[in-house]
């Protein structure tokens, strides 16, 4: 079993403030940064890129940056942020002409890679990439914006996920991002998920380290 990560999404951190945000967050528990990046055109919305990858990690930011592209097309970007800084990149597949290619270019960056499925996307594009990725995130909303709720056929589609990783017997994690909340966090762990995106629930609350012990409970509670 893979050890609990618990993610904040940096989407909802005061930008303004994001170097000092990034800390108290890590400080509070979180063990990696997710960092979501839109080109209003994959997705209706317009965020950040390889240099605020870059400069958090020349703030000193040692944790895992967890890169996920809503990007379309994705290969032009994939090895500007292996130079970032990146730690683990994942991309939609509706977003890349090759899949396969777009996994491959990932690891020669030296980057672990993860697969992206929307709400409506069928599990099975997983069938010939499962035992290339080191994640599979599953989107509990549609992507785009924070604050959104959680979709609860999520948590049917994790069980099959889970599944499908078990039966593979390779160490890959099962990432959930959207609407993750300390309520509902413990029956998303029990569902199957190792690692967890909160954007809202975080970076809303006054006190990071309350919300993540909170949702650190939730989980231990079931896993
Ligand atoms: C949505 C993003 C999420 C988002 C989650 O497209 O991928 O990471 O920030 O935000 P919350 O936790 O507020 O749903
Ligand atoms: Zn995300």
């Amino acid at each position: 079993m893979q050890p609990t990560v618990i993610a904040p999404s940096i989407l909802s951190a005061d930008f303004a403030r994001l170097g000092e945000e990034v800390d108290q967050v890590l400080a509070a528990g979180a063990d990696w940064v997710h960092f979501d990046v839109m080109d209003n055109h994959y997705v209706p919305n317009l965020t950040i890129g390889p240099m605020v990858c870059e400069a958090l990690r020349k703030h000193g930011v040692t944790a895992p940056i967890d890169v996920h592209l809503m990007v379309e097309p994705v290969d032009r970007i994939i090895p500007d942020f292996a130079r970032a800084g990146a730690t683990e990149i994942s991309f939609h597949p509706e977003a890349s002409r090759h899949v396969h290619r777009s996994i491959q270019l990932i690891k020669a960056g030296g980057c672990r890679v993860g697969l992206v499925l929307n709400p409506a996307t069928p599990v099975d594009v997983l069938d010939w990439v499962l035992e290339d990725l080191d994640h599979v995130l599953l989107m509990s909303v549609n992507p785009g914006f924070g604050g959104q709720s959680f979709i609860p056929s999520t948590l049917d589609k994790l069980r099959k996920v889970r599944e499908m990783i078990d039966r593979s017997g390779k160490p890959i994690r099962l990432e959930v991002d959207g609407g993750v909340k300390p309520d509902n966090i413990g029956d998303i762990a029990a569902a199957g998920a190792d690692t967890f995106v909160a954007g809202s629930a975080i970076f809303g609350q006054p006190d990071y380290r309350a919300v993540v012990a909170a949702m650190k409970a939730a989980v231990a509670a079931v896993r």
